[in-house]
Order: C-alpha cells, then structure tokens, then sequence
C-alpha cells in the first residue's frame, strides 16, 4: 500500500513536470485545475458532465494533450499504410474533440482525397473548436456532428472506409454500442483504427492469443495496472481491459502495438488497426496454400457463426483448425487470416517451444551457399521445395533464379528467424534498391522506424511488425543489422581479434587484393599466423564459444572427425587459394567487414537479383514461412507433394541414440514425391545417419566431400554434402 501511494505521488510528481516542460505556466494551471482538482461531480447526463470537464479548457486542449495523448500519428499514418483508396472515400471520426486528428491526417492523406469526413463528438465546447478549425484550413468536406456517438448514423446510407477512435473508446460509458456502432458503420472491406490507454494482465488474454496479432508488451505490471486506473477513473477515462476485449471480440486485427508513454510515467496505450471479421481471406484458400492440398475450395465468404464453409480436409493445418474454433466461438479469425500477403502461414504464439529464443534470432545471416545447391538440384518451375528458413537469404536465392521453384516452404521453429525473413520479403515488395541496400547490405538505415510504418507495416503479420517497431530502430542503426542474432558473437571476436593484433589494414588489403595470388600472400604472411594462433585456438575451440555464437550445439561438435583447429584450417586456406574475398566470397566478406559490399553480396540485394524479385510475381508469392519444427509442417503437408527438402546441417544435432532422427525422415518420406530429394549438409564426411535414410529406402549419393586442401563451395565450413533419393515410380516396379 506505501508503494502505490508513493507511486501515485511520483507519478503526479512527474505528470505535472513534464506538463510544466511543454506547456506556458497559465494553460498548466488550467490543465491541472481540471484534471485533478476539480471535482467531476455525479450526473446522469454525460454531456453535462463532458461539458463541465471541457469547457474551461477548450481553448487549451490541444497544446495540453500532444504529451499526454500518444500514439495518434502513429496509428493515422498506419490507417493510411493499410487504407484501400478510393474515389469516394468516407472517414469517420467518433469522439473527434477539436479535430486535431483530421487537420494532422493532412500531412499523410490530403483532407480534399476524401469525400466527406465526419468528426462527431459530445462536447459543444470541442465541437466549437473543431468547426473553427476547419473554416481555418478552408476544410469544406468535413462535418462536425455535435452528439453521441451511439445515435450517429451516416447519411444517404453511406459507409465508412475508414473509422476512428482516438482516446474516446476509454471514455464512452455504454462501450459496447459504440464498438458495435463502428463495426456497422464500416463498409465491408472497410478499415478501423484505434489509439487509447489499456491496462491488461497476461492472465486475461492467455486463451485467446490467436486473435490479437502478438501480444508483445501487451501485459502491464500489477502497480502499473492499478495505478494507471485509479488515477484516470478520477477523469471518468477507463482504462479496464474489457474496452479493448470487446474491440478485438467484434472485429478482425490487422495490426496491434502496445506501448508506453515514456515521457509520462509509462502510461501503457495501445494502437490498432482492424477490419469487419468477416473480412478474412478465403479460409480454405490458406489452407490451400498452406498444405500444398490438391482441394482448393470454392472462394466462399466465411460467415461468422457457421462452420458450413469449411471442408472437411484430408490433412489438417494448424490455422485451419483454429479459424474453426474462431467460427464455432464467434471469434474473429486469428490475425495472420486478415493480412494482405499470404507468406507467413498461421502459428500458435503461445506454443511452449517458441518461447525459448530470447525475443531474438541466431543467425542474422545464412551460412550455406545457395550457388552450389542449384548446382546440385537444379531446380526448375515445377519444383516444391522445402527448406529450413534460417535468415532466409537462401530462400531470396531460389526465388530469384531464372526459373524459380514454384513454391518454397521456409520452416524455422523460432519465429524471429521469419520475422527477419518478413522483413525482406516486405522490403523486397516496397522498397527502392537504395533502401533495401542501406537496410540489408550496410545493415543500416537512418529512416528505418518511418519505413517500417509508412510503406512496410502492410506487407507483414502483426508479429512480425510488433518485433520490428520493437527493436527495429537499435537493429538498423549503430552497429547494424548484422551487429545482431547470436551470430553477431562471431562477427565481434573476428573483430576483436583484428584489433588487439593490430591487423585491419592488412584485412582491408586482403579484400582489396587484385588476385588469388595477391590475397594468397596476405593470407600466410600477415593474417594467417594471428588468426590461427593459440589464442584463437583457445577461444574458439571451446563448446560455450560454439554454441552461442556458432550456433553449434554438441552433437554436431562430436561428428566432426579431426582435431576442431584442424577442422578450421581445412575450412579456410582451401577458400583463400579459391575465391577473392572482395568479389567472390560474401559469406567471410561479412565476416572481415561486418556488412557487404556491391562486389559480393547474396543474390537477393544485388541489382539483378532485387529486379527478378521484385518485377516478377512468381518468385516472391511462392514464398511460405512456417513457424514450426520440420516435423510438425511436413505432417500437415499433403504427402508426395514436396519434390526437394534441404535440411541443412540440422540433422548433425541429433543424438545417435535417440528416435527423432528415425521420425523425421519418415516424416520426410512421406511429404516427398516419388523420385523427391533430401539434400543435407553434415560436419562429417560419413554423417551417422545415412543408414538411416537406407533403410526408410532412399538412395544416398555424395554431392560433394570436403578433402584437405579443397573448397566444396563459398562457405567450405561443412565436411560434407548429401543428396538422399526417395525411389521414383520405376525404381519400384523394377
Ligand atoms: C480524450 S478526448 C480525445 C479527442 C480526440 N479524439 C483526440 O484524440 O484528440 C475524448 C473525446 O471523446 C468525446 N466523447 C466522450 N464520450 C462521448 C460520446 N458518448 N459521444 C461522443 N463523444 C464522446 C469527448 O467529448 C472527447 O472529445
Ligand atoms: C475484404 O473484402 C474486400 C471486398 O469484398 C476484398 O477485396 C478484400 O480482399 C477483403 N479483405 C481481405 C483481407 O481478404
Ligand atoms: C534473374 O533472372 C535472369 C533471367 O530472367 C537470370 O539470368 C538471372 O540469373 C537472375 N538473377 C539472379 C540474381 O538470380
């Protein structure tokens, strides 16, 4: 109890300083008078009581709310990202006030690009303001209704494509109707945006996570919850989470934020944007696009309340089965179901194995060479390709190829792995060169968070661009990108060994070197006898090193078969006598330089590459990610579907004595087609595990066998590569 009335005094405390800071002394006196001092009083009538609250501050209202009321650009600017424009567009505003939102709405929508726009608010004291304001600015399409936003109905049986609630829901007493009032105000493919205060414990929203696009700092701590509604209940605002429930019970979410006024004691607000939950995208065309299902459904609306319009499957998806329960409940659909793009496949955020990544990726970057497993596929158009996502860079490869498979499946359990993959495929769509250069070549952008919002925001799940608005802004500044993910340890130590042995230029020489000869002599002379020195040795050859920053965990260390020093020598004087860092090698190009250069980059950041991908349809909409392990997305494939499955190194971290290795190459078995590959990559030169592949009846064939002294490709860091063939039609019958 101390605690929280000294919280209360600290928070007033510091409420009250910072409106000093951003107010003259008058408008504060004004401000504070009104809102704490004043009693509110009872009255049965709430205009009375609005009135009694916003008359003597009318005229000061805005200049007092800019700390105060967070969070309204953002979620204007969000509404315009996902706003379908039309020639007769209508917005409304419910709880307007003065109409700050729609003169600010200027600078992203100009106010002439809609039909009309209605500002209806309670208070004629606002409303006054407002209407002054819009005679200013010469504003003749906007209409200032001055009544409950309950009774408010558009004329000539208009609807809205656009609905707004800025900091009004907290104060409206009967919620529900006006929550309901904004659902039916909205045209059918119409969109609805919120900002306000919210408090919320996880324990409330555990259950129904599916529907809220991520729940990222969603929950507020027990003395801020309490704290925060106490104190505006004394302003009749309501911060209780039933408000924001029954917004996201009644409507479909597109995007959602929860975020913290920082200059205002980490008053927790949240921004939203929606749509009518009938609107989801076809529920079995996701499910079609998700399970490579050969029934792909009549495009029918899903209406709410029925489960008539789901087929009965043969193989079931995990988003399929949740948009049922969503029906059977009333629900609205899990949020990945009203996105524009239809690359990340629905995943349960609540599942106990995601939960154990950190908030954070491993690899910022993909440490296989996507050249060589062309050389080794061949892939073409018919392909179906299944791959782990990893950073995704080699997903961008096969999606940028003159003749991309048809359909690649990214599957990564953790899913920061896809949110970074999110991040390009957006990118990819929405961005110029330059901005996708800065971004994922220098891993660097200074306008980053205005990207993510403005041009990004539509193209990912609402997960995804919670993560980015999250930690967007450190990840693309300062050290960059590629400064981030556990990888980044290996990135630092290179750096750091650089640095104490005093070898940066005769780095850079190396990768300005103007042939193998030239890099040749650089290498043994001046890098090669400090780099793979016995402090190296040390450090590196140590089982914590591998696992935080290799991401090597211990049964993939055990099948390495020479000396891990040796093993490392064998992995680089074979790439120095191969390919010139500077212009064949990006993989240890970012490794010596911490980003890449024009000269060297992966495929999907180079010209030709940004060109195919992103003027080409076909490459980026095969594109699906999977939030999952490798066994879980292929049991919900249809079986015989996938033609090529690369598993990377992955199956090196199996133990020999366990049963996972035998059930995901069943697994495996069963999604291929006929004649379908397995291609892996092991740290041995004879992975254990082949014979298991024998007996599930694939034929095993060698790709490529690192010898001493010999690159295999770019990377050259594994022992081995393997193709595993599941017997075709003919091998059968003969
Ligand atoms: C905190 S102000 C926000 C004003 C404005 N949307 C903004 O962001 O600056 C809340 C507004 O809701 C209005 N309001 C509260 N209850 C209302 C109701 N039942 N009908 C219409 N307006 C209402 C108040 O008059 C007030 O202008
Ligand atoms: C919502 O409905 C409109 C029109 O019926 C349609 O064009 C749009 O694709 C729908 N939205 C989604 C997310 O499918
Ligand atoms: C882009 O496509 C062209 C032909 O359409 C192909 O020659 C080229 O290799 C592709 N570029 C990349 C980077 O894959």
């Amino acid at each position: 109890m101390m605690l929280s009335i000294a919280a209360v005094c600290l928070s007033a405390a510091v409420f009250i300083a910072a409106a000093l800071l951003f107010s003259p002394a008058s408008t504060l006196l004004i401000f504070c008078w009104n809102c704490f001092l004043k009693p509110i009083g009872k009255t049965g009538n709430q205009q009375t009581s609005l009135e009694r609250f916003y008359k003597s501050q009318a005229s000061i209202y805005d200049s007092t709310r800019k700390t105060l009321l967070k969070g309204r650009e953002l979620m204007l600017r969000l509404a315009k990202s996902h706003l379908r424009f039309t020639s007769d567009m209508v917005w409304v505003d419910l709880g307007g006030g003065t109409g700050y939102n729609i003169e600010k709405m200027n600078e992203y929508i100009p106010l002439s690009q809609f039909k009309a726009i209605y500002l209806v608010d309670l208070s004629p004291s606002l409303c006054e303001v407002a209407r002054k304001r819009f005679e200013a600015i010469g504003a003749t399409n906007v209409f200032v209704h001055c009544r409950d936003v309950n009774e408010f109905e558009l004329p000539d049986n208009q609807k809205a494509h656009l609905v707004t609630m800025s900091y009004s829901l907290s104060m409206i007493p009967n919620y529900h109707s006006t929550v309901d009032r904004a659902a039916a105000l909205l045209h059918d493919d119409g969109l609805a945006g919120v900002v306000d205060f919210y408090v919320q414990s996880e324990s409330s929203y555990t259950a129904k996570t599916n529907t809220l696009g991520g729940e990222l700092h969603r929950h507020v701590n027990w003395l801020s919850r309490n704290f925060w509604r106490l104190w505006f209940e004394f302003d009749h605002v309501h911060l209780d989470p039933a408000r924001r429930d029954y917004l996201e019970y009644r409507m479909g979410t597109i995007k959602s934020l929860n975020c913290r006024n920082k200059i205002l004691g980490h008053i927790p607000y949240y921004v939203w944007v929606g749509c009518d939950k009938r609107n989801a995208s076809d529920i079995n065309y996701r499910h079609q696009l998700a399970t490579e299902s050969p029934f792909l459904a009549p495009r029918l609306p899903a209406a709410s309340g029925s489960c008539e319009n789901l087929l009965d499957l043969p193989v079931k998806s995990k988003g399929h089965d949740a948009a049922h329960v969503a029906m059977l409940q009333n629900m609205p659909y899990p949020s990945f179901y009203y996105q524009r793009e239809i690359w990340r496949i629905y995943y349960d955020s609540q599942a106990a194995h995601h939960h154990q990544f950190n908030n954070q990726y491993i690899y910022a970057f993909t440490w296989e060479d996507p050249i060589e497993d062309h050389n080794i596929l061949k892939f073409n158009s018919d392909d179906v390709v299944l791959a782990i996502t990893s950073a995704g860079d080699n997903l961008l490869a096969y999606a940028a190829l003159d003749k991309p498979p048809r359909r690649i499946h990214g599957v990564d359990m953790n899913p920061h792995q896809n949110h970074l993959v999110e991040l390009k495929l957006a990118a990819l769509r929405a961005l110029s060169y330059d901005d996708i250069w800065m971004m994922f070549g220098e891993g660097k952008h200074p306008k980053f968070h205005e990207l993510l919002v403005n041009k990004l925001a539509v193209h990912m799940s609402s997960p995804a661009f919670q993560y980015w608005f999250q930690v967007g802004e450190d990840t693309f500044s300062g050290a960059g990108l590629y400064d981030t993910g556990s990888t980044r340890w290996a990135l630092r130590l290179v750096r750091w060994i650089f640095k104490i042995c005093n070898i940066k230029a005769q780095v850079d020489a190396l990768c300005d070197a103007k042939s193998i000869e030239e890099q040749k002599q650089i290498w043994n002379k001046q890098i090669r006898p400090v780099l793979l020195s016995p402090i190296t040795r040390l450090a590196v050859c140590n089982s914590v090193f591998l696992w935080k920053a290799l991401g090597v965990p211990m049964n993939q260390a055990d099948c390495i078969e020479t000396s891990l020093f040796q093993y490392i020598v064998d992995t680089l004087d074979p790439l120095i006598d191969t390919y010139r860092i500077g212009t064949e090698n990006y993989f240890y190009y970012l490794c010596l330089n911490g980003r890449y250069s024009p000269k060297t980059c992966p495929s999907y950041i180079t010209k030709r590459g940004y060109f195919n991908l992103s003027r080409r349809r076909s490459g980026l909409d095969g594109i699906r990610l999977h939030t999952d392990s490798i066994n879980d997305v292929v049991e919900r494939l249809t079986p015989g579907t996938v033609t090529i499955a690369i598993v990377m190194d992955h199956m090196d971290w199996f133990s020999p004595a366990g049963k996972e290795v035998d059930e995901e190459i069943s697994q495996l078995h069963k999604a291929l087609a006929n004649g379908g590959r397995v291609m892996l990559r092991s740290s041995s030169t004879k992975p254990w595990y082949l014979k298991n592949f024998q007996i599930h009846g694939f034929a095993i064939e060698p790709a490529a066998v690192r010898k001493p002294g010999m690159a295999i490709d770019r990377v050259n860091m594994y022992a081995s590569t393997w193709v595993c063939t599941k017997p075709g039609m003919q091998d059968l019958v003969i």
